[in-house]
């Protein structure tokens, strides 16, 4: 520990400049983090100044500090004016190549950097994609109000596959990558990340991250050469191996490393959260497809019942109306029948009389005879 009679609380409560907003527990936390920095010339880069009265105060802070560095793409942020030449203000998009030409000009290189921009997934995901690779060996990087991962507004949520806090828990893979155990970069491990937030990340900067440590809202990625983040040889020192000498061997060996490419949990092509979500998101369309079918279908059902009916009525119609016709021939018919019976009698009736008229005249006397 330095010996400040100055902490970065006090610092920051008696501050009385520029407006600054930072939550009490991270106060405590960057003193603890910072303090082997605090006399040093650092380079601070903060993306996100709003006010700028957090770069006043690491000023006050760091009193060696080389450069300290604000980001904001507020434009209101280009007014800010700082007495001292080592606080500058690049006012920019920090996740343009713009801005990282631009902070780039004022240093090359950083050995802290907070990110405490937008706060959405996205934005958090890019800004580490591409201040990582400036980040000086053995320096920090650190992305604060991680909270607003959890919440939907900001690309997240508890079991979010693609939210910062993810991200960065699958940073701790990362570090581990010697012991995989299968043929898988550590960019292919995040491809999901960057293709989504089209972030592009560098593999040496991958294999730099020395540690990752999470603290309530925060998450600190220290960075150091890759050949100082390998597991490097098991060393076993003491010659009494009572409970097991087994042990005494593998002085000076190499981690044993056994291919796992017929481990289920380790050959997956993405990981397994990102395949259940890529699955669950098949399913749902799926369902909604089958519900749209099913509605056709009753429709198409609707329409073909109502043709239907609509034939029977018809149908019943001519029905309906053939009766009728019929009932009108048969009374015809019947009609017919009578009166020709009646011409029948008449005619009967007739040729009888005919025939005693006949009779009649041949049995009378003929006056001529
Ligand atoms: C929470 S405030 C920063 C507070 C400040 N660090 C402090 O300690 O007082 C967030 C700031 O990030 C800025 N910001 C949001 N997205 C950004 C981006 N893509 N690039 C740069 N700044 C961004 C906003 O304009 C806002 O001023």
């Amino acid at each position: 520990m330095t010996g400040h009679s100055a902490t970065l609380r006090s610092i920051f409560i008696e501050h009385s400049g520029k407006a600054s907003d930072k939550w009490a527990m991270y106060l405590d936390e960057y003193n603890r983090l910072f303090d082997s920095y605090r006399d040093l010339p650092v380079r601070l880069l903060e993306i996100g100044i709003q006010n700028g009265g957090s770069l006043e105060i690491w000023k006050k802070y760091f009193s060696n500090a080389e450069m300290i560095v604000g980001c904001d793409n507020n434009p209101v942020c280009a007014q800010l004016i700082y007495a001292d030449p080592q606080i500058v203000v690049v006012m920019a998009d920090a996740n343009t190549d713009e801005a990282e030409q631009r902070i780039r000009a004022v240093s090359a290189a950083f050995d802290l950097i907070i990110d405490d921009g937008s706060h959405h997934s996205g934005d958090i995901v890019r800004s580490f994609a591409r201040y990582f690779a400036h980040l000086a060996d053995g320096g920090m990087y650190i992305a604060e109000d991680l909270h607003c991962s959890y919440w939907q507004g900001f690309e997240g949520g508890l079991f979010h596959p693609d939210s910062s806090v993810t991200f960065f828990k699958r940073l701790a893979d990362v570090i581990n990558h010697e012991h995989w155990g299968v043929d898988v970069t550590r960019c292919e491990l995040l491809k999901g990340f960057s293709s989504k937030y089209t972030a592009t990340l560098d593999e040496v900067a991958l294999a730099s991250i020395h540690s990752i440590e999470f603290i309530n809202s925060m998450c600190v990625i220290r960075k150091a050469q890759p050949d100082a983040n390998v597991l490097g040889h098991r060393l076993i020192v003491g010659a009494e191996a009572l409970v097991c000498s087994d042990i005494l061997p593998f002085h000076g060996s190499s981690s044993l490393l056994t291919s796992q490419t017929d481990n289920p949990w380790s050959s997956e092509d993405c990981p397994l959260d990102a395949a259940l979500l890529a699955q669950t998101q098949e399913i749902a369309r799926l369902t909604a497809s089958v519900s749209a079918r099913d509605t056709e279908i009753a429709n198409l059902n609707q329409t073909a019942t109502a043709s239907a009916l609509d034939n029977l009525a018809q149908l019943a119609q001519v029905r309906q109306q053939l009766e009728t016709k019929l009932l009108q021939l048969t009374e015809q018919s019947q009609l017919r029948s009578g009166l020709e019976q009646s011409v029948k009698t008449y005619l009967q009736t007739n040729q009888d009389s005919a025939n005693v008229l006949a009779l009649l005249i041949s049995d009378s006397p003929n006056p001529a005879r």
